[in-house]
């Protein structure tokens, strides 16, 4: 708390650092932090909700998020998600059957002279054809 200059700044810090331990964030949880940070849970949903490496729902042990901007747009990201539905049988906005993987669009994710970008849980990959997805997948159990 004694890096923000009020509670309310420490909000999406706090909610990281409990989806950090549970995964995700529930409602229970959300008001648990908005009861602690003496602000309303509709102000911290929204918060929660417009930052969209907060999870209001539960994930798979990894999440990916394919950036689907412009730049990556142009350079294929449609074939990359293509490429993940067929070898894991899953959308986007959806979590594999065996809780190993969830699939989320992303805006840019700042690589955009890497297109198409996306990022596995905190590392981010450019220049993602499809022929490299698993080997890059198979790092995330
Ligand atoms: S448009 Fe995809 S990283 Fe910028």
């Amino acid at each position: 708390m004694k890096h923000y200059p009020d509670k309310r700044g420490a909000a999406i810090d706090a909610l990281l650092t409990v989806q950090r331990h549970r995964g995700w964030i529930s409602d229970e949880s959300l008001l648990d932090i908005a009861r602690f940070l003496e602000i309303t849970a509709e102000d911290l949903d929204g918060v929660a909700t417009f930052y969209n490496l907060v999870f209001r729902k539960p994930v798979g042990r990894h999440v990916a998020f394919v950036c689907d901007s412009i730049s990556c747009w142009i350079k294929g990201c449609e074939q990359v998600q293509e490429r993940i539905k067929n070898l894991y049988e899953v959308d986007l906005g959806q979590t594999t059957a065996d809780g190993r993987l969830t699939v989320l669009p992303i805006a840019c994710l700042g690589h955009c002279e890497r297109a198409p970008a996306m990022m596995i849980d905190q590392d981010v990959y450019g220049e993602v054809v499809p022929e490299k997805l698993e080997s890059i997948m198979d790092k995330y159990k």
